[in-house]
């Protein structure tokens, strides 16, 4: 829990001091801490790839692209985002389930290297393309999956890459294709998750996936992604992830797979964003409803939906109170009952109090659906 409140108190109340509330803020320090806690431990024949939808920001995309990271895009608005960061080609991957034609083109003519769903991406490259394209083929493994929990899908049916068991009927129309070349592979099957153990059981899996490829169809592979899900803590009670763990565990897979010679790609989000983020509020009042104390804040589950969808709160302090074990509802502005930020424990609250929350630098405020993803929000059209 260290890093969770780095902004200290004198610096939390003289962030809202100078931008009022509510406000996220970023600290640059704690994402240059994250990348390099992870780093330092990689082999060199892993390449961080930061996943852009964790968070947008251009100050932290520009901090780690400063600290040599690569991008995993997931939208046009994404791959504009990176675009602007000038980096030279190869340095950018571009996945996602339903890719429009002028994402493929954007991607493309950025020589981004495209993760392909399936045989429909494949050809829709293929026709747009007049050169050999290499493409990295996204597979939804048939190997029990311990995610962690449901964000990605576990090993049921999903909207993700092909279907391993689909793959050898891919593989017999692939020689269809004029330009388009399968030269990698991308799993990805966890979400969150802090036990470097069971992430390394899903890489291991993934190069026996790949091992299987290679020798029953000749499959050669210039990279495996290994996607994201390196998990952080969001309560005093889960440990943080072992990162040196991770990273010995990936030099001995790459150690006994001496057939691939690539390189492998993790694509954390979480992971490198999620420390450095503080979201600032304060509470505008305090009601005590049938034995529950509601705070009701200034801003809900328009600036914080993951509380709603995983049911687990954000850590939170009262700047300048202290340790505290009152129970409280934290409750946000809008006129919906979903909107609750967590049941938590705090010191006596009184209207006008800040309240911090940590760990929010991913998946907080552009996980607000219109933003997830930096996808165009659509027009909305008056038919008089
Ligand atoms: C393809 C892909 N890569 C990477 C990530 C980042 O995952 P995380 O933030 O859990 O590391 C995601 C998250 O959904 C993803 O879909």
């Amino acid at each position: 829990m260290s890093n969770l409140f780095a902004l200290n108190d004198a610096n939390c109340r003289s962030l809202v001091e100078a931008h009022d509330t509510p406000c996220f803020a970023y600290s640059g320090a704690i994402a240059t801490e994250q990348f390099a806690s992870l780093r330092q431990v990689l082999s060199p024949r892993v390449r961080l790839a930061y996943a852009v939808k964790a968070n947008p920001h251009p100050g932290l995309l520009e901090r780690f692209a400063s600290l040599g990271a690569s991008f995993d895009c997931a939208s046009i608005g994404e791959l504009e985002r990176v675009e602007a960061l000038g980096l030279p080609t190869g340095r950018t991957f571009f996945a996602g389930p339903g890719k429009r034609e002028a994402e493929l083109r954007k991607a493309l003519a950025m020589g981004v290297r495209v993760q392909a769903e399936g045989f429909e991406d494949l050809a829709r490259i293929d026709a747009l393309v007049d050169r050999e394209t290499a493409v990295n083929l996204r597979v939804h493994p048939a190997f029990e999956i311990d995610e962690g929990n449901r964000i990605i899908g576990g090993s049921g049916p999903s909207a993700f890459g092909v279907d391993e068991e689909d793959v050898p009927a891919l593989l017999r129309k692939a020689p269809s294709l004029r330009h388009v070349r399968i030269r990698g592979l991308h799993v990805f099957a966890a979400s969150n998750q802090r036990d470097a153990s069971k992430l390394l059981a899903i890489h291991g899996a993934v190069l026996a996936l790949a091992k299987r490829l290679h020798e029953t169809h000749g499959l050669t592979f210039e990279q495996i992604d290994l996607g994201g899900g390196l998990g952080i803590p969001y309560g005093p009670d889960q440990s943080p992830l072992d990162v040196k763990a991770l990273g010995l565990g990936l030099t001995e897979l790459l150690a006994g797979h001496s057939w691939f010679t690539g390189e492998l790609i993790l694509e954390p989000g979480r992971f490198l964003a999620g420390p450095c983020g503080l979201y600032l509020a304060r509470v505008v009042r305090l009601k005590e409803s049938r034995g529950t104390r509601f705070a009701i804040l200034e801003g809900g589950i328009n600036h914080l939906i993951r509380p709603l969808l995983t049911g687990e709160p954000f850590p939170v302090k009262a700047v300048g109170k202290g340790e505290g074990s009152v129970p409280y509802t934290l409750a946000g502005p809008l006129c919906t009952s979903l909107d609750r930020l967590g049941d938590v424990r705090l010191p006596e609250l009184a209207a006008g109090d800040l309240l911090a929350f940590g760990s929010t630098g991913a998946y907080g405020l552009n996980e607000g659906m219109t933003h997830f993803l930096s996808h165009p929000v659509p027009p909305e059209i008056w038919v008089g």
